[in-house]
């Protein structure tokens, strides 16, 4: 964990100096006087002029002088500067103080939006998770010369909000059932109104019902989570998110049966939501925010859903289950017609790691975003480019449509029919189903929310993919 603070010079106490290197360039002047280097030729030993750094790479050289802590001055390369490299160099920082509680001092001189997004990197690079026996808390204080107040508060902000998704889904499934996000919900609620439906309060619930029932102990949760700004008359943003603590496919069982183990992450969306309303607050958003968390096992019992059966939605629409493993999507339908009737949203956004095509299409950089309506679907990708999150649009294809046909039921929930092999397109399709012409938007995370290696931002496992994108668009509203 990192602290982020505004220091004007080198505190006597700083054990170390980061000095940012941009395009093969070092300007730090008042270090290099304090320590009596020229910075030049110390970088040039490293970096000969014909070979360019990469953004990320760091140089350290032992300094001293008389009354500072400071024994190591670390160069920092940059790159060119440009976003993704920032966030690459910030997340190394992070890194190089990853298992540490040191104080160092950051020597940066980038704009405002940069600055923001180089620290955000820096924290989130600087995440580790584990449940090791006797494991300590580490926490560096990270000094930002001459950093804007305002700044270093939104990039902590942030970046404690991603890692605090990102807590939710490395906690394993013994651990974290339905009921333990509810508490979860709580104690990271920060003044948002948490209620929790649970039992025969879900009767209207038919998605919810049909996926959670298999793991009864303790059963299915719908977390509602609003968050109400000062301002009156704000629009109200809806959020839902799939929170399904553990997928085995139910009785669809997943084979593979290896690619069953990440599955814990399988709530990435709902803990992205969460952790969304954990900033909203601090931040002072001028939006109504209501987060939809909806939670339950899928798991292979006695009492699992099965291949064949006819379910009702909330709202009344009967959907035919095919494949238990598309379990997803039948919780996400409660929630985004419970929104739908309950609510009155201005704005519908469900998140979900909900189809392995997502990740066919897209790789693991973009998740994929689908909406009707273009001027948000600008909105959004400019706030993913600005946060790091970022979205690519995909087509809702109406002549696919058919593929949600059924004999027996209003729609069949694997929408496969016709062979359109577009897994992720006729998901959302089906979600459409649900939203009543509601200004709706659908983020397929499948691939973004989980990095296979641990590696620049990302932990190995569950990113907090989506919190990044959500704030920075929420903060968009004046
Ligand atoms: N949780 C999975 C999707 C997933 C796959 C997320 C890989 C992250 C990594 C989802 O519930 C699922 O099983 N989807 C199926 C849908 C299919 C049965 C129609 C899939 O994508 O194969
Ligand atoms: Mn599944
Ligand atoms: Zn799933």
């Amino acid at each position: 964990m990192l602290t982020l603070k505004r220091a004007d010079q080198l505190s006597k106490k700083a054990a170390q100096i980061f000095v940012p290197v941009i395009d093969g360039k070092v300007a730090a002047p008042e270090i290099a006087k304090l320590f009596h280097l020229n910075l030049e030729d110390e970088l040039a030993f490293f970096a000969p002029s014909d070979k360019p750094l990469k953004a990320g790479e760091i140089f350290e050289i032992p300094v001293s002088a008389a009354g500072y802590k400071c024994d190591r001055l670390a160069f920092i390369s940059l790159g060119k500067a440009s976003a993704t490299e920032l966030r690459q160099a910030g997340a190394a920082i992070g890194r190089k103080l990853r298992g540490k509680s040191d104080d160092v001092y950051l020597h940066l001189d980038l704009k405002k939006d940069e600055t923001k997004s180089f620290l955000v990197s820096a924290n989130l690079g600087n995440f580790t998770w584990n449940l090791k026996s006797g494991a300590k808390t580490f926490i560096s204080i990270i000094e930002v010369r001459n950093g804007d107040l305002e700044v270093l508060k939104s990039a902590q902000l942030v970046s404690d909000a991603v890692n605090r998704a990102r807590q939710l889904i490395h906690t394993p499934s013994n651990i974290k059932n339905p009921e333990w996000i509810a508490r979860q919900a709580k104690k990271y609620a920060n003044g948002a109104k948490v209620e929790i439906k649970s039992g025969a309060a879900l009767k209207e619930f038919g998605g919810l019902r049909a996926v959670g029932g298999s793991s009864p102990k303790p059963g299915p949760r719908f977390i509602q989570m609003t968050y109400t700004p000062r301002k009156s008359g704000a629009k109200h943003i809806v959020l839902v998110g799939k929170g399904i603590t553990y997928d085995t496919g139910g009785i669809s069982l997943k084979r593979p049966y290896d690619i069953m183990i990440p599955m814990k992450s399988d709530m990435s969306g709902a803990a992205a939501c969460l952790a969304v309303m954990s900033a909203l607050k601090d931040m002072k958003a001028n939006v109504k925010v209501t987060a939809l968390l909806m939670c339950a096992e899928n798991a292979i019992s006695a009492t699992a859903q099965r291949p064949g059966d006819v379910i009702t939605h909330y709202g009344g629409k009967t959907v035919e289950v095919l494949n238990t493993d598309a379990e997803g999507r039948l919780v996400l339908a409660d929630g985004l017609a419970y929104a739908v009737k309950n609510l009155k949203p201005d704005y519908l956004i469900d998140i979900a790691t909900l189809t392995g095509s997502a990740t066919l299409g897209l790789g693991k950089q973009y998740a994929a975003l689908y909406s009707r309506n273009l001027k948000w679907i600008k909105e959004l990708r400019t706030a993913g480019d600005i946060s790091g999150d970022r979205v690519w649009h995909m087509p809702l294809i109406d002549d696919y449509e058919s593929a949600l046909e059924s004999d027996i039921a209003d729609i069949n929930h694997t929408a496969d029919k016709g062979d359109f092999n577009a897994g992720s397109v006729t998901a959302a399709l089906f979600l459409e189903q649900f939203v009543d012409g509601v200004n709706w938007a659908h983020l397929d995370i499948a691939g973004v929310g989980r990095a296979e290696a641990d590696s620049g931002e990302n932990p190995k496992g569950g990113t907090g993919w989506g919190v990044r994108l959500l704030l920075e668009w929420i903060g968009t509203f004046k």
